[in-house]
């Protein structure tokens, strides 16, 4: 049942990390994507990595920001008029600030907000009519927008107002037949983490085995969350929605 064979998904931040993972992971699975980032040559190359497992009419790209309403739309329009339908959205696009409320700006603090929550919000508002055939959503949370993280305030704010988004989104679209759930990945092997490490002036294999988040002592990798979201977003999850999933190797425990 962890199957998308003849489903159309897009999904955000496609350029990297667990985007791009799980825009592949959807395309091993029958998917036809649209691959969504700020990034165009990103997503670009994302596309061209499906083209070669699932065949060049799997995937299209679209360079888009999710923070602004015109971009979003257009990238559900890009899905119908490409695809013809709509019936999974994967909201995975964000950025981190490494500080204190003590360092951080208020520009920063609203770029923080606006490209992980306002976005969810935004691209909800546009697939969700685009959903007639019913489907599923799934946002990205965190980790720490469940239990809260050091030097990272707006950050740890936007993902816990990803994470309830989710639960309102789930009650106010059931009966349409839409679901919609999180993902809360804990530390991930991606782009985005080894920055983290590198702004916090960490050796890579020391943060990767010292944290006291990492019980089994690594990192998750791209693909381990790729497959939460693929069960997620199929039909095998079809009495599941409103849940906050965690795929943190234990960090939470
Ligand atoms: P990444 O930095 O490797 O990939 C993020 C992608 O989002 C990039 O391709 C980037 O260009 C894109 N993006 C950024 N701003 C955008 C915008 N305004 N519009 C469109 N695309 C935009 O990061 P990673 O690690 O793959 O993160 C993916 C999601 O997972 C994020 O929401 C992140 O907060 C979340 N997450 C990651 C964790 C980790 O340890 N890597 C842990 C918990 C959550």
């Amino acid at each position: 049942m962890n199957t998308l064979e003849g489903k159309i998904a897009i999904v955000t931040g496609g350029a990297s990390g667990i985007g791009r993972a799980t825009a592949l992971t959807f395309a091993r699975a029958g998917a036809r994507v649209v691959v969504a980032d700020i990034d165009g040559p990103g997503a670009e190359a994302t596309v061209e990595q499906i083209a070669a497992v699932a065949g060049d009419k799997a995937a299209v790209a679209v360079r888009a920001d999710v923070s602004d309403s015109d971009d979003c739309r257009r990238i559900v329009q890009t899905a119908l008029d490409t695809f013809g339908a709509l019936h999974v959205l994967f909201n995975n696009a964000g950025i981190i600030r490494r500080t204190t409320a003590l360092d951080l700006d208020v520009e920063e603090w609203d770029r923080v907000m606006a490209v992980n929550v306002r976005s969810v919000f935004l691209m909800c508002k546009h697939a969700i009519p685009a959903m007639t055939e019913g489907g599923s959503i799934v946002n990205t949370g965190s980790g720490w927008g469940l239990k809260g993280g050091g030097n990272a305030i707006s950050y740890c704010a936007s993902k816990a107002a990803v994470v309830n988004m989710t639960r309102a989104l789930a009650i106010d679209h059931a009966r349409a037949g839409i679901r919609v759930n999180s993902v809360n990945p804990g530390d991930t092997d991606t782009p985005m983490l080894r920055d983290e490490a590198r702004q916090l002036g960490e050796d890579w294999a020391a943060f990767q085995t010292d944290a006291a988040d990492r019980p089994m002592g690594r990192s998750g990798t791209p693909d381990e969350i790729a497959q939460a979201v693929l069960f997620l977003a199929s039909d095998a999850a079809s009495y599941i929605t409103g849940s906050a999933l965690v795929v943190d190797g234990g960090g939470l425990a």
